[in-house]
């Protein structure tokens, strides 16, 4: 997927606003050796070397990379693949923050995140669960149907486990979970009535590839119209988003 860094950063701040307590779960200690995984435009690697640790942040997409070293000079980044990933010098910590559901090949990455760490070093992370934007996922799925586009009601490329599913996986590959939690968070969208639309326009552009223009408009409107009494709180639009945490320690 290709991303627009900029969109991202004017208009999602609330993905790396709310990341900000994810990084009270990871706790840096001054002179940590840091992994971010899944950086972005790396507002948290940033946050995490003002921590006083020595930080590298990673990241798929070059746009993140190019726009994250372009504010943060002084900060370590590198475009690499979540699943296939190699540092010569381990780690203290991975911490990761909204990245790991866009990942297919978990067991690769967590072999990858375990093979990066020192012994007794910590996984942290939080991303979407089970459930995560379960009636935006349905609202689309059932306007492409309606629209005639089954192929892509389908085409949600999202990985939103359960946490009993995930945290076994960390535990099959030599993970203690010290701590896990599954819950709600209703996350604003910006903008009222356009944040729906804005929203599958950074995140989910593939459920309207190919789509004519003026088509795509009538399609996000039905699925604003859809969502509306589930959404809309006197005007403040909030999305209905499940987030896992999980503290993991490699044994
Ligand atoms: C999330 O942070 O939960 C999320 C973001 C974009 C797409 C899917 C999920």
């Amino acid at each position: 997927m290709k991303w627009n860094a900029e969109l991202y950063d004017d208009k999602h701040a609330f993905v790396f606003q709310y990341g900000e307590s994810v990084l009270d779960l990871l706790d840096v200690k001054p002179g940590e050796r840091i992994l971010d995984l899944g950086c972005g435009t790396g507002h948290l690697t940033r946050n995490i070397q003002e921590s006083g640790a020595e930080v590298i942040g990673i990241d798929a997409s070059p746009e993140m990379i190019a726009q994250a070293k372009e504010k943060n000079p002084d900060v370590n980044f590198s475009v690499a693949n979540g699943t296939d990933f190699h540092f010569e010098e381990p780690f203290d910590a991975v911490f990761s923050n909204a990245t790991l559901h866009w990942i297919h090949g978990q067991d690769s990455l967590i072999q990858c995140v375990s093979d990066s760490l020192k012994p007794g070093g910590r996984f942290v992370a939080e991303f979407g669960g089970k459930g995560n934007m379960e009636k935006l996922i349905a609202a689309t799925g059932q306007v492409l149907r309606q629209h005639g586009y089954a192929r892509l009601a389908q085409s949600q490329p999202w990985y939103f486990p359960s946490l009993g599913e995930y945290t076994s996986k960390l535990e099959s590959h030599g993970f203690r979970v010290t701590f896990a939690v599954h819950f709600d968070r209703k996350t604003p969208l910006q903008d009222g009535d356009k944040g729906v639309a804005k929203w599958i326009a950074m995140f989910g552009s593939q459920y309207l590839e190919g789509i004519p223009e003026g088509e795509k408009q009538e399609i996000l409107e039905k699925i604003t119209n859809l969502l509306e009494p589930d959404y809309n709180e006197g005007g403040q639009w909030y999305a209905d988003y499940k987030r896992l945490r999980f503290v993991a320690v490699k044994e």
